[in-house]
C-alpha cells in the first residue's frame, strides 16, 4: 500500500538552514524492524520507511531518530553493533539508508541515528580478535579482561548489577582450552563494554560519527551516554556513591568525549546535533551533559516516570524547566519509546508511574481511561517549550501487546528470569490497514510479522484513523499543525495559572493556554475566545476528567495582539 491510498499528500519542503532547529523539533522515533516491510519477509526495512515518508510528512514531523540499522546479531535489538559502517542485510543496504536520509530532507525531515558507545557486539571483529589472543594482549585492551577473584579465578573481578538484571561479567576461556579472564558487559554477555581509555575506541568512534554526518545525517542519539568510562581499579559497588562516585555510572571523565564529539559535530555547515540518553535521576549532575560544548539535549525520562497525578507531573515539568535553564539547554518531553511500556497501556493502570523493575505480565489495564489520558498527555507535552518526541505507534494510540512467552525475544525477559515481560510488547509491528494479514505491514502474501499483532489492531490502523477527526492520529496531526504554526508553542515563555490542586494549567505567550484535568471531576475553563484543540469534547464551559483543552485567550491588557 503506498501513501496515495491514504490520501496523504507529502508538502513540497526541504530542509532549511535553520541551526536551531532541535530546539522545538518535533522527533519521530522510528523503530524499522516494526515500522513497515516493503520486501514482504516479515521485517520492517528502509524501503518501508521510504514508502511512508510522506505519511510521516503529513503527520507534520521535523526528524526522524532510527534505532541502531547497523549488521548486528540482535542479541539486544541492535544494540549490538557488529559493523557500524553499513545496514542490517534485512533493512537494506547502505544505498538505501542514504537515499532516505535524502527523501526525508526533501519533505523537510532531518535523520538522526543511534550510536552506542558503551559496548559493541561480541561477533564485532574487536571482540574476536581480543578472544583468539589470549590474556595480555593488545586486542584486549580495547575492552575490560580482568583475571578472576578467588584461589582459582573463578570470581567475578566485582559486584556490579547488570541494567539487564543478572552479572555484569562472563568468564573466558583460553585459546588453549583452560578458564581465562572475565570480560565486562553491563547488558548482556553479547554486548561487552569497551575502554574508553583506549585510544582506537575514541578514533574508531569519532571515524563513524564523520562516516554518518558525511553521508547527511542530521545528528546522533547516544546509547546509555552516561556509563561507557569506566573507574579502572574495578572497585566492589559503594554502598551509597556521592556524585562522580559510582565507578561506571556517570565518571566526570566522561564529558570529555562528548566535547570531542561536539567539536567534530560543529565543524559541519549545519552543525550536527547530539542528543543524549541520560538516565540520572540527580538534575545538576545530568545537566552537566548539556553544557554548550557538549549535548545539544538529552531526553528527560523524569517526565516519563511520573504517575497520572497533577502534582507529580508539575513538580516533574518545573523541575525539567529549572535544571535546563543553567546551561541553556531546550527540555525535551518524552511519553515513550522502545524500552517503555506504551502510555496508553502505563495511564491505564492503577500504579501509571514507569519503572523497569515493576512490569510484570498481567497487570490489570483499563485502555479506554489510558487512551483518554494519553490523549491529554499528548497534547500537555506538545505545549511545552523545548523539544518533542513521538515514539512510532504513539500516535495510532497502540497500546502495549501482549506477546506470548514463547515468542519473547528481550533479553531483560530471559534475564529476570521470565518474570518481566520485557520490552517486545511496544516493538510490535504497525497496523496500516484495517484488515489483511499483517495489517498492511508487509504486501499481499508477506511473511507474518516477526511479532504478532493484536487482532484488534484492524480498528487503530492509520487507515482506520485517517478519515476520522476524533481519532488519536488526527489528534496528533492538529497538534503538531498547530504547534508549527504558532510561534507562542514554540517559544519558551511558561506562565503558570492556578486552577486547582488536580489541574495542570499554563499559558504559553500571549495567547494560547494549556489545561489538562488530571481529577476525577470536570473543572471549569478559564475565560477564553475560542478552542483550538481539545482531546476529549467540552461542553457547558467545563474540561472532562483526563483531558487537556488548548484554549484562544486575548493577550493580557497591555500587550498588542
Ligand atoms: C538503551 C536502549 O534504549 C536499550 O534498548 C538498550 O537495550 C540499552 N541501551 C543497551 O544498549
Amino acid at each position: 500500500m503506498d501513501s496515495e491510498v491514504l490520501g496523504v499528500k507529502a508538502p513540497a519542503t526541504t530542509v532549511t538552514g535553520d541551526h536551531d532547529w532541535w530546539r522545538t523539533a518535533v522527533i519521530y522515533q522510528v523503530y524499522v524492524r516494526s515500522f513497515a516491510d516493503a520486501s514482504g519477509d516479515g521485517t520492517g526495512d528502509l524501503a518501508g520507511v521510504r514508502d511512508r515518508l510522506p505519511y510521516l510528512a503529513s503527520l507534520g514531523v521535523d526528524a526522524l531518530w532510527f534505532n541502531p540499522w547497523y549488521p548486528s546479531p540482535l542479541a539486544d535489538g541492535g544494540y549490538d553493533v557488529a559493523d557500524y559502517r553499513d545496514i542490517h542485510p534485512m533493512f537494506g543496504q547502505l544505498a538505501d539508508a542514504e537515499a532516505l536520509i535524502t527523501e526525508a530532507a526533501a519533505l523537510g525531515i532531518r535523520t538522526i541515528i543511534d550510536i552506542v558507545p558503551n559496548h559493541i557486539s561480541s561477533a564485532h571483529p574487536w571482540f574476536q580478535e581480543a578472544l583468539a589472543a589470549g590474556p595480555g594482549s593488545p586486542e584486549r585492551e580495547r575492552f575490560w579482561f580482568r583475571p578472576g577473584g578467588g584461589v582459582d579465578g573463578e570470581q567475578m573481578p566485582t559486584d556490579w548489577v547488570s541494567s539487564f538484571q543478572g552479572t555484569t561479567w562472563t568468564r573466558t576461556t583460553n585459546p588453549d582450552g583452560t578458564p581465562g579472564e572475565w570480560y565486562l558487559h553491563l547488558f548482556t554477555p553479547e554486548q561487552p563494554d569497551l575502554n574508553w581509555n583506549h585510544p582506537d575506541v575514541r578514533r574508531e568512534h569519532e571515524e563513524v560519527l564523520r562516516f554518518w554526518f558525511d553521508r547527511g545525517v542530521a545528528g546522533v542519539r547516544i546509547d546509555s551516554a552516561a556509563l561507557p568510562v569506566k573507574d579502572e581499579t574495578f572497585p566492589q559497588l559503594p554502598a551509597e556513591p556521592g556524585p562522580g562516585e559510582h565507578p561506571h555510572v556517570d565518571r566526570d571523565e566522561i564529558h570529555d568525549i562528548y566535547r570531542a564529539w561536539r567539536a567534530i559535530a560543529d565543524s559541519y555547515t549545519e552543525p550536527r546535533v547530539l542528543v543524549g540518553e541520560v538516565w540520572l535521576e540527580d538534575a545538576a549532575r545530568f545537566a552537566r551533559y548539556l553544557r554548550p560544548d557538549e549535548m545539544h539535549t538529552a531526553f528527560n525520562f523524569d517526565f516519563m516516570t511520573q504517575p497520572w497525578d497533577a502534582a507529580a507531573m508539575r513538580t516533574s515539568i518545573e523541575r525539567t524547566l529549572a535544571e535546563h535553564a543553567p546551561v541553556g539547554a531546550p527540555a525535551t518531553w518524552v511519553l515513550s519509546n522502545h524500552d517503555i511500556t506504551r502510555p496508553v497501556t502505563r495511564y491505564g493502570r492503577e500504579d501509571s508511574g514507569f519503572a523497569f523493575d515493576r512490569k510484570r505480565f498481567g497487570t490489570p489495564t483499563d485502555l479506554g481511561l489510558g487512551t483518554r489520558r494519553a490523549r491529554a498527555a499528548a497534547l500537555l507535552t506538545a505545549a511545552l517549550p523545548g523539544c518533542l518526541y513521538i515514539y512510532q505507534g504513539d500516535e495510532l494510540g497502540l497500546p502495549e501487546a501482549d506477546i506470548p512467552r514463547e515468542l519473547i525475544e528481550d533479553p531483560m525477559h530471559f534475564r529476570s528470569g521470565g518474570v518481566d515481560p520485557g520490552r517486545d510488547g511496544c516493538r510490535v509491528p504497525l497496523p496500516w490497514t484495517s484488515a489483511g494479514p499483517s495489517l498492511g505491514f508487509g504486501p499481499d502474501g508477506a511473511a507474518a510479522p516477526w511479532l504478532p499483532q493484536p487482532t484488534s489492531w484492524g480498528s487503530l490502523s492509520v487507515a482506520a484513523q485517517e478519515g476520522d477527526p476524533a481519532s488519536m492520529l488526527s489528534l496528533y496531526r492538529a497538534a503538531l499543525a498547530h504547534r508549527r504554526s504558532d510561534a507562542d508553542l514554540r517559544g519558551e515563555a511558561l506562565e503558570w495559572i492556578d486552577a486547582g490542586a488536580d489541574v495542570i494549567a499554563f499559558r504559553r505567550g500571549a495567547r494560547l493556554i494549556s489545561i489538562t484535568n488530571l481529577g476525577t471531576a470536570p473543572v471549569a475553563l478559564p475565560p477564553h475566545s475560542g478552542v483550538h484543540l481539545a482531546s476529549a469534547p467540552l461542553a457547558g464551559g467545563l474540561l472532562p476528567p483526563d483531558s487537556t483543552a488548548w484554549l484562544a485567550v486575548e493577550p493580557p491588557s497591555g500587550e498588542s495582539a
